[in-house]
């Protein structure tokens, strides 16, 4: 959800990854640097667009499932990658089917993105998937748009402790931004992580903040108290339009 704008460019990158990518620089750098780590044997995508992600994803991991509900992603990225599987679909019937053939197939699932429905039911739910799941390996899950007040909600809304192999949870893996591009006042982008180990863990989960007050003090700023209070009247708006 981030503009092309300078909060991406230049990042040195540009001849290495060539498609369309919507996180900033600092993003990216931290993106590349956990899948470079992590080379997970099976990564899961949720939320393809253009491509961009997943370009890294397909570098670093030996297998990417990639989901995105507009039909055109397949057709723009049909082939285009040797090691990835695109499905077309919600990812609230797509995530559950993949999980389990994951399984059924014997493959270790090692990585998730979650950027597809940028609404707090949205991430929410697409979390909670993997929080019924049992990990084989460490599994690191990130989430784009932590620093997004809706998106924000949605991760935090999610019950970490129902699942006993959630060891870490941070909002503010990487910070967002503000005002990026036409996004008057708009907070977007930021990195959350959550992992998951195979082990149980001792005790609660706590849900870490680390850039709780940068989040506030934005927030104050930005136009999110209002417009994420109005934002029920959209479909209304949009009626009027037309
Ligand atoms: C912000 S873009 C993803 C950007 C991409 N990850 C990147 O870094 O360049 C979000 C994508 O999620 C898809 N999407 C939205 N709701 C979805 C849902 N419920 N299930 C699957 N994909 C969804 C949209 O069609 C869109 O292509």
């Amino acid at each position: 959800m981030l503009t092309k704008q300078n909060i991406s460019f230049p990042n040195f990158l540009e001849d290495e990854f060539t498609y369309e990518w919507h996180m900033s620089r600092n993003e990216r750098y931290a993106f590349i640097k956990l899948l470079e780590k992590t080379r997970p044997k099976v990564a899961i995508e949720i939320g393809c667009f253009k491509g961009g992600s997943l370009e890294i994803l397909s570098k670093f991991s030996e297998k990417v499932y990639s989901i995105d509900i507009d039909p055109k992603v397949k057709e723009n990225l049909h082939e285009k990658f040797d090691n990835v599987d695109i499905r077309i679909g919600p990812s609230s019937e797509l995530i559950p089917k993949i999980l389990k053939e994951i399984d059924k197939k014997g493959e270790v699932l090692e990585f998730v993105l979650i950027d597809g429905e940028h609404t707090v039911n949205g991430v929410k739910n697409d979390i909670t998937h993997f929080l019924n799941y049992i990990p084989k390996r460490n599994v690191h899950i990130v989430f784009h748009d932590s620093f997004n007040p809706l998106c924000r909600k949605g991760i935090k809304k999610a019950n970490y402790n129902s699942s006993p192999y959630v060891h870490y949870v941070e909002l503010d893996f990487i910070s967002g931004v503000f005002n990026p591009g036409k996004l008057y006042r708009q907070m977007w982008g930021g990195l959350a992580l959550v992992l998951l180990k195979p082990e149980k863990r001792r005790g609660s989960i706590k849900i870490n903040e680390c850039q709780k007050k940068i989040f506030n003090t934005v927030y104050w700023k930005s136009i999110h108290p209002l417009r994420d209070r109005l934002i029920f009247l959209k479909p209304l708006v949009k009626k009027l339009i037309k």
